[in-house]
């Protein structure tokens, strides 16, 4: 049986107060029973200190958005993998369509992260997805695919490796591919990862307490990755409530 997570992206929100509010509300909705699911958010690096310490003692896990391929060194501007896992973060975020376009981050890339997140024991959570042209040419199970086998780190097994199926098209946008279309990947990204049935695969992209039921109640949908929604804590926590 595969435990559902339902992981908040902040992406490049909150400045101290609102972050450290944010935070504070999430852990207080988790806080008073036990859950179903396994909980996380995954504010920017600015807040993490804060977010750890407003839900230390709580069910919920702090994960950064992203990490460099090297455990230390002379790489002005980044975050490596070791600093997360030293402050208490147990996840990272990698590959998000949005680094892949702002960076230009490369399947190769994604993977070689990957695996320096397993080496500094954090559970990458690596995304892939199509964007709506390739979508609209029958393109996505190909896309999809392939960058699943770029992207994926050697020697991860399916207890500390998570996959993100989002649809690029899907982020931010509200909307969202059918229950259908959305099952069909999930279900080859099961049979092609190379991590067993119990790899967990979150569905991101447009994920919201209206949609949240029955997109979690897919056969091979193992959580969410939610952005807009995770800024809100009545929200997210409505999509926590929300597994099956
Ligand atoms: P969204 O973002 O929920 O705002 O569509 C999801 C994501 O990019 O992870």
């Amino acid at each position: 049986m595969r435990r559902k997570l339902i992981a908040g992206n902040w992406k490049m929100n909150g400045l101290l107060a609102d972050g450290v509010s944010l935070a504070s509300q999430v852990a207080e909705l988790a806080k008073p029973r036990s859950h179903d699911c396994d909980l996380l958010i995954c504010p920017p690096f600015t807040l993490l200190i804060e977010a750890l310490r407003a839900v230390a003692g709580t069910p919920v896990a702090v994960g950064g958005q992203d990490c460099h391929a090297k455990l230390s060194g002379a790489h002005t501007g980044d975050v490596s993998p070791q600093m997360l896992t030293d402050l208490g973060c147990r996840y990272v975020i990698l590959g998000h369509s949005e680094r892949r376009a702002d960076h230009g981050e490369t399947d190769a890339e994604v993977k070689a992260k990957a695996e320096a997140a397993l080496a500094a024991n954090l559970t990458p959570i690596v995304c892939v997805g199509e964007t709506e042209s390739e979508r609209d040419s029958g393109k996505t199970l190909e896309v999809v695919g392939r960058q699943l086998k770029g992207s994926l780190p050697e020697g991860g097994t399916a207890e500390k490796v998570v996959i993100a199926y989002e649809p690029v098209w899907a982020i931010g946008t509200g909307r969202t591919p059918t229950l259908d279309e959305v099952e069909e990947v999930h279900a080859m990204i099961r049979r092609e990862s190379g991590l067993g049935a119990g790899v967990r695969i979150l569905y991101g992209g447009s994920m919201k307490p209206s949609n949240a039921k029955e997109l979690l109640a897919l056969p091979d949908v193992d959580g969410g990755l939610i952005g807009g929604a995770s800024l809100k804590a009545a929200d997210f926590w409505a999509i926590a409530s929300a597994c099956p």
